[in-house]
């Protein structure tokens, strides 16, 4: 009897689960989610390639250097490398001469880095050393606020870790700023009309490639902002690119050495398999299997 209603039960929750099941896919397919802004605006990184790409792949220093460059005019004036020292240029191919005089004529601080005097104990600055970190512009975080809008300018020693496809997120985000009143529906019409909600407000800006679409960060880089040494084109494309690959290298300044110990523990891996296997054959070679 207890059998019997227990079944019963059981039948009934089972029932209401199908139930429920059928009416979550009939309601999905006669009423569909409502689209929203971010499906229309939002883009995934654009499809790029840089010479660090893939298993064997290491830094263009020409490139870095470039990166470093635009770096130094544009993006030091809001954001800090906290994790990366001045003497860590030279990996990108710079004398320690070459060093000390990039430190000492940091555009953005103008060779100085915050410091407090030794003397009075107040809060100063002194000339930056090549085993200083790239200092931020600002005080502190507050006052980076005060000038940015009520958003912090992250560091940057690590964002290409930090976000999805790094590299060509960072790249595509410099160089995808676009008109949101370009964007349009199937019907042709202004897609900003059907999506009133998703226009940047004040002092924001459209870039389909931020998260939530609108970005505190003004279009940093415009055509021309830097000149390259070596005349490489300084269009907002190259020049993304270039800083792109330069933050990939902030984030992982150790990437060759990485690779290579990869390869070479793989080839000891495989030397090592073919001794054993020969081994293996040597003392087992007079027994009966
Ligand atoms: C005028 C100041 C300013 C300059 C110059 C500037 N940025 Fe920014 N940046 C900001 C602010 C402010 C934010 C935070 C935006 C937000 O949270 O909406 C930001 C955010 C970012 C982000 C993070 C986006 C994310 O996914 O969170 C990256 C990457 C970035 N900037 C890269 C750069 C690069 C590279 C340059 C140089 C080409 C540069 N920025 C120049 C102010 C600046």
């Amino acid at each position: 009897m207890i059998r019997f209603f227990a079944g019963l039960i059981g039948l009934f929750f089972s029932g209401m689960l199908l139930l429920a099941l059928f009416d979550t896919v009939y309601l999905g397919i006669t009423e569909p989610a409502e689209e929203t802004a971010e499906h229309k605006f939002y883009e995934y990184p654009k499809d790029v390639s840089f010479a660090h790409d893939g298993p064997f792949g290491t830094y263009d220093r020409a490139q870095l250097q470039r990166g470093l460059k635009v770096y130094e005019a544009v993006c030091a004036a809001c954001h800090s490398l906290n994790l990366v020292a001045f003497r860590n240029f030279e990996d990108l191919g710079y004398s320690e001469e070459q060093v000390k005089a990039i430190a000492s004529n940091w555009l953005p601080t103008g060779g100085e880095v915050p410091s407090i005097n030794p003397d009075t104990g107040e809060p100063s600055t002194r000339p930056a050393l090549p085993t200083d970190t790239i200092p931020s512009p600002y005080a502190n975080d507050v006052a980076a606020r005060a000038a940015n809008n009520n958003a912090l300018p992250p560091d940057l020693s690590l964002i290409t870790k930090a976000r999805k496809n790094g590299t060509a997120y960072v790249y595509s985000l410099l160089s995808g700023y676009t008109d949101q009143e370009g964007y349009k529906n199937d019907a042709g019409e202004e897609l900003l009309k059907e999506f009133p909600d998703a226009a940047a407000g004040a002092g924001l800006y459209f870039n389909p490639y931020f998260k939530n679409l609108n970005i505190a960060m003004a279009p940093p880089l415009s055509e021309g902002v830097v000149t390259f040494d070596d005349g490489s084109p300084a269009t907002v494309d190259a020049m993304s690119k270039d800083v792109a690959a330069f933050l990939a290298w902030t984030a992982e300044p150790k990437m060759e050495v990485r690779k290579k110990t990869g390869w070479a523990a793989l080839v000891f891996l495989l030397i090592f398999t073919i001794l054993a296997y020969m081994s293996y054959r040597t003392i087992w070679a007079n027994q009966k299997h």
